[in-house]
């Protein structure tokens, strides 16, 4: 959805945005193999192959997973969390074909299945150098498959946004079980040992960026007001301190709330936008309505609706200003119930 309240298709951004996506990828296939023939001239074809589209996809995994507390860090992020799921999707057939390259060169010659072969070609004994690191990188491939598949929105809509979040939140089980795919497979095989190396590296990034993000939200809600849901009207915030078309985010009964100023007016709506969860509170006031920082989905700030014909609704709280401060009711209307909005000069 846009600001003038049409559904975004093949917008330039988009286009940009997977030209770049591609462009690298392309560009990473071909140095990875010139390197690969320079460094090791007896490696095959096959073996060349294998390894730039399976580090490929772990590569842009990691990419991946430090957008999100990238963009929490510092909104300069957000351009590229706008199609991160077709980066996904990219990583997805980036792994894919690594393992189809895989099963033909390695599974493909016996009478067993090749994909039984996957798990039965060698027998685990408890060691490190038997542990089965090729069952690991395909059921992180069926969880890429599963995330790939479901991705479009018509997906988000028919699943809800909360079974489709929790089935987007198992990339972090894809994550760990490529981390042991790849660790083990290296230990096991004649991969360079700088693997292992550049596999400590990503994993202590993506750590160290998630826990930097967690601390950052979490000391943006301890500063926030604490009340609970029966009280009367909270004091907020003062109506200076919250930019014009902006918002203001404080946190009221455990839950974020964006008060945002607009046309000498104060409405406050829930932090959290129905498409992907993201910061309304981020976002700004374009055409009149609250637009989310991360995909562009808006909101009337009174009503809290999205414009027709789209149907996303979010929660509204009623408003009051007395001598330049705002209060808000802790208790959250209804998603989509107007709250009369309150004059900013009050
Ligand atoms: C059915 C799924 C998979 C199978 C059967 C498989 C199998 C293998 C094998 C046999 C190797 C060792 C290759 C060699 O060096 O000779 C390997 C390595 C590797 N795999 Fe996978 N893999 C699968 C999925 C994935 C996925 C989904 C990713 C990433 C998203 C991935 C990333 C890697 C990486 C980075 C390496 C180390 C580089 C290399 O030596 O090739 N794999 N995999
Ligand atoms: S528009 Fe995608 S999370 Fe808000």
């Amino acid at each position: 959805m846009g600001v003038e309240y049409v559904s975004v298709q093949w917008n330039r951004q988009k286009k940009l945005y997977d030209a770049v996506l591609v462009g690298g990828v392309a560009v990473y296939l071909v140095i990875f193999s010139v390197l690969t023939k320079m460094l090791f001239p007896h490696a095959t074809d096959e073996i060349m192959l294998i390894r730039a589209f399976g580090t490929g996809a772990f590569l842009l995994l990691h990419v991946i997973l430090c957008i999100g507390p990238l963009c929490r860090l510092n909104p300069k992020f957000l351009p590229l969390l706008y199609n991160r799921r077709h980066a996904g999707v990219t990583c997805f057939l980036l792994g894919l074909i690594h393992a189809v390259l895989v099963v033909i060169t390695y599974h493909a010659g016996s009478d067993t299945n090749p994909i039984l072969s996957i798990f039965v070609s060698g027998k685990f004994t408890g060691t490190a150098g038997t542990m089965p690191f090729q069952s690991f990188g395909f059921i992180g491939l069926v969880i890429l498959f599963l995330m790939a598949a479901t991705s479009h929105d018509f997906w988000l809509a028919n699943l809800s946004a909360p079974v489709w979040k929790s089935l987007h939140m198992l990339v972090y089980v894809a994550y760990a079980l490529l981390v042991l795919h790849v660790t083990y497979g290296v230990l096991q095989g004649e991969g360079s040992p700088v693997y292992v190396g550049a596999v400590a590296v990503g994993l202590v990034t993506v750590l160290w960026l998630h826990l930097t993000a967690a601390r950052k939200e979490r000391e943006l809600d301890t500063e926030l007001v604490t009340s609970n849901k029966d009280q009367e009207f909270v004091d907020a915030c003062a109506v200076a301190d919250i930019p014009e078309n902006r918002a203001r985010i404080v946190c009221l009964s455990g839950e974020r709330v964006a008060i945002f100023k607009y046309d000498g007016k104060i409405s406050a709506v829930s932090n959290v936008c129905q498409h992907q969860n993201g910061p309304l509170g981020e976002g700004k006031i374009v055409y009149g309505c609250i637009t989310c920082p991360w995909h562009g989905y808006q909101y009337q700030p009174d009503t809290g609706a999205s414009p027709p014909p789209f149907v996303e609704k979010v929660p509204t709280f009623n408003v009051q200003v007395k001598n330049g401060r705002v209060f808000i009711h802790p208790k959250p209307n209804p998603a989509g119930t107007k709250a009369e909005p309150a004059s900013a000069s009050s």
